[in-house]
């Protein structure tokens, strides 16, 4: 396995690059699976210290080859249940990434923040390289809360304390012309409203239903800023939500985005606007953006690392394989 160096990478924590980029000497799929395969510890402590991993050029051509490297790196499988996006299901491992339409910008999130149990990897895969824009920009939570602590204290404070909820209309069925249009039927894997109320009590949410099969989703009050506890060096604490995107993002014939997202301080105040602009302008400032190439395998600590995608146009195909696994 070899470093690449890219223009884009960036630095955390004073010396390692984020993302790493790894190559393997020959182009044939297998020497990559069998390097994760073998070394996975190696994997996990690499991770940690860059935070992201791009592997480039190791010959990953098809929905196999990337359902074999998950597989090879021993972390557990999850099924996508309560995340907004309208996704396929192509193997057992692998989705594709969010089907947003093209024009729409998707804003940085954690992977299914809005749930109790996100995934905690997040890989993706290259399939087909968009000809303009449609890349996937990535950026280091834990950033954000050192930087909103000076610039918006009171903002972080209350997020801190209160942690957030979020409300959240969805159809019956999936509704393609959304970003967040998966609707209650195969976001909680149910043909009735009674399977749906099942899994909602499940989550911890309440829900409201509405005169046409819309459904009310309201969920628990999940914590704003989460500590990770697993970097071997000082906890950090991380920004860890699905606050922009919601606030943002959860526009459509039936949401309002920055009605989305209300503070747990028993009231539910709207969270703060100018807090959302203060997260954003951080966010822009600290983000790496790596163009798409064809074969490219991004693996990412979704406990520490946000993800967002920007708009494209012409052909584009990123796959996404989703891992729960809190002892790695
Ligand atoms: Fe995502």
């Amino acid at each position: 396995m070899q470093e690449l160096k890219l223009p884009q990478q960036s630095t955390i924590d004073q010396s390692s690059v984020f993302p790493l980029c790894l190559t393997t000497e020959s182009n044939d799929s297998i020497q990559l699976i069998n390097w994760l395969k073998s070394n996975q510890e190696e994997l996990d402590n690499l991770l940690r210290k860059h935070k992201g991993i791009v592997f480039r050029d190791c010959g990953l051509k098809s929905v196999q080859d990337f359902h074999d490297s998950i597989v090879a790196t021993g972390l557990l499988g999850m099924d996508y249940i309560g995340g907004a996006a309208v996704r396929t299901q192509l193997t057992e491992r692998v989705f594709t990434a969010n089907e947003s339409p093209p024009s729409e910008k998707i804003p940085y999130h954690h992977e299914m923040a809005q749930t109790p149990s996100p995934p905690t990897h997040l890989f993706f895969f290259c399939e087909v390289p968009p000809q303009e824009g449609g890349e996937t920009p990535i950026l280091v939570s834990s950033e954000i809360y050192k930087r909103l602590k000076v610039k918006n204290p009171s903002f972080l404070e209350s997020l801190e304390k209160n942690g957030v909820k979020y409300v959240r209309y969805m159809s019956e069925h999936d509704d393609p012309t959304s970003a967040i249009g998966r609707g209650w039927r195969s976001t909680f894997l149910t043909d009735s409203k009674e399977g749906a109320e099942a899994a909602l009590k499940k989550l911890g949410s309440t829900w409201e239903w509405q005169h046409d099969n819309t459904l009310k989703t309201v969920t628990a009050i999940l914590p704003a800023i989460r500590e990770d506890i697993g970097t071997g060096r000082s906890n950090e604490k991380t920004f860890f939500n699905s606050m922009v995107a919601a606030f943002t993002g959860w526009n459509d014939s039936r949401n309002i985005g920055e009605n989305a997202v209300v503070l747990g301080d028993g009231n539910d105040t709207v969270c703060d606007p100018q807090g959302i602009r203060d997260t954003i302008e951080i966010m822009n400032h600290i983000e790496v953006v790596i163009p798409w190439k064809a074969g490219d395998l991004m693996l990412l600590d979704n406990r520490t690392v946000m993800h967002s995608r920007r708009p494209f146009s012409g052909p584009r195909r990123i796959l996404a394989g989703l891992v729960r696994d809190p002892d790695r």
